[in-house]
């Protein structure tokens, strides 16, 4: 019985995707438990590319089940234009996909509302993705959203709608002084949505737990990373959901007593996108030199990331805050060239050092990385498969990061396609 919780230990965008599209062959059932189509898992699936925004990754492997949990929100027009891309590949998802019911509606206004709040943060904006999620969390919470149950029953949908359109508008207006929106619009718009959402529609904890009694393996598939997870990460400088592990079973309605594994994917350097404090970021040429073989720009925005040296302090904090039994190191071979590579294991403030993830946002905005330096190994490592063929100075590396968060490496990833992966 292995029921596994796949999370990103550092700002997202770890290589999930590939990891997912390795385990989901182990497993039965995989779940999608937070964020929206602010994600984008990279998956190399028969010679081609597929990003995958807010359908589990797992869609791509024949015959097993994916679904979106209620801690998700949807923008069914992402969801629609994922489908249609799913069948222009031939892809069959027939009775593979299944949508919580109590999963949250990003609505028209949500995107418009990311937007001007962006704006008008300036240069305090939190570089989000403009593609609605935070809006639609805080409505979430503010008591203030429309589910996807409420979608399907029409009377409970148009009286939800037209309550919140009347407090969004105004806000619209009166706030933002933009446009505001038509009623009669949205209802039609999503009226057709509903169509396409209702054959995926079900109570889908009550289907997890049947999966569980049925000794099915569930993959629980983690979006964005630990330090962005509003409750945990670099807040404000965070999405709005939680992206730790536990987040898997809010965001599922699956108890903790049924997880047996959780993995941490972590690349062997850190990226970030977006604003907000980064403390080993690159300030020399190494930033575009391991953007460029990184290939680090964004799934979803095709931004640059930013880039720098691996950082051990946010490492512990996210092995504490989700309880990593082991870890997943990816993108091993980006360092390939590399003279000497660098360890942050802690950071230094007014006199004060910090070995965990300090939460006051000056400590990480000011604070200096105190560093190890490590001989690099300046050996081609992408055509390894076994961990013992690994040159010296790139298994002290891995050794060293397994020493310092006090976890096994179970996986080192040496480059993109699923065969150039090392199983330790
Ligand atoms: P939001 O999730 O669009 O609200 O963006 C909030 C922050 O999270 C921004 O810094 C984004 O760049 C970042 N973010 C959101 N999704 C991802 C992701 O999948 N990978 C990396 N960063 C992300």
């Amino acid at each position: 019985m292995s029921n596994v919780i796949l999370v990103g230990a550092q700002w997202g965008d770890e290589g999930k995707g590939k990891m997912i599209d390795l385990l989901a062959r182990k497993s039965d059932v995989i779940v999608r438990y937070q964020g929206g189509n602010n994600a984008g898992h990279t998956v190399k699936f028969s010679n081609k590319t597929f990003i995958l925004h807010i359908i589990p990754s797992g869609i791509l492997h024949p015959g097993k089940v994916c679904v979106i949990g209620n801690g998700v929100v949807i923008d069914p027009k992402a969801l629609q234009e994922e489908l249609e891309m799913l069948r222009r590949n031939q892809i069959n998802f027939h009775n593979r996909l299944l949508i919580s019911e109590q999963a949250h509606l990003i609505m028209p206004y949500h995107r418009l509302i990311d937007e001007y709040l962006e704006r008008a943060k300036g240069k305090g904006k939190i570089g989000t993705t403009k593609k609605g999620i935070g809006p639609c969390y805080a409505d979430k919470v503010a008591r203030l959203g429309i589910r996807v149950i409420d979608l399907l029953n029409d009377r409970v949908f148009r009286q939800r709608l037209r309550l919140v359109l009347t407090e969004k508008n105004l806000l619209l207006k009166k706030i933002f002084r933009e446009q505001i929106l038509s009623y009669e619009k949205i209802y039609k718009t999503y009226t057709q949505y509903r169509s396409l959402l209702k054959p995926y529609v079900r109570n889908t904890s009550i289907y997890l737990d049947e999966a569980y009694r049925r000794h099915k393996k569930v993959l629980f598939e983690g979006a964005q990373g630990t330090l962005l997870d509003v409750d945990h990460g670099t807040y404000p400088y965070v999405t709005s959901s939680n992206a730790s592990a536990g987040g898997a079973l809010t965001g599922t309605g699956v108890s903790p007593a049924r997880i047996d594994r959780v993995i941490g994917v972590m690349k062997a350097y850190t990226t970030r996108v977006g604003e907000g404090p980064f403390p080993t970021e690159f300030t020399t040429s190494l930033m575009e030199i391991i953007r460029k073989k990184g290939e680090e720009y964004g799934a979803t925005t095709g931004r640059p990331r930013r880039c720098g040296w691996f950082d051990a302090v946010i490492g512990r904090y996210s092995v504490l805050v989700n309880g990593l039994g082991e870890l997943a190191i990816m993108k091993l071979d980006v360092l390939d060239e590399l003279p000497e590579i660098k360890i942050c294991v802690a950071y230094r403030y007014k006199g004060k050092t910090y070995e965990y993830f300090p939460s006051d946002i000056e400590v990480i905005e000011h604070g200096t990385p105190v560093y190890e330096a490590l001989p690099g190994w300046q050996t081609p490592t992408t055509h390894i498969r076994k961990y013992s063929a690994l040159p010296k100075n790139a298994k002290k590396y891995l050794k060293r990061i397994e020493t310092i968060l006090k976890t096994p490496i179970s996986v080192v990833s040496v480059g993109s396609s699923r065969v150039q992966t090392i199983f330790v």
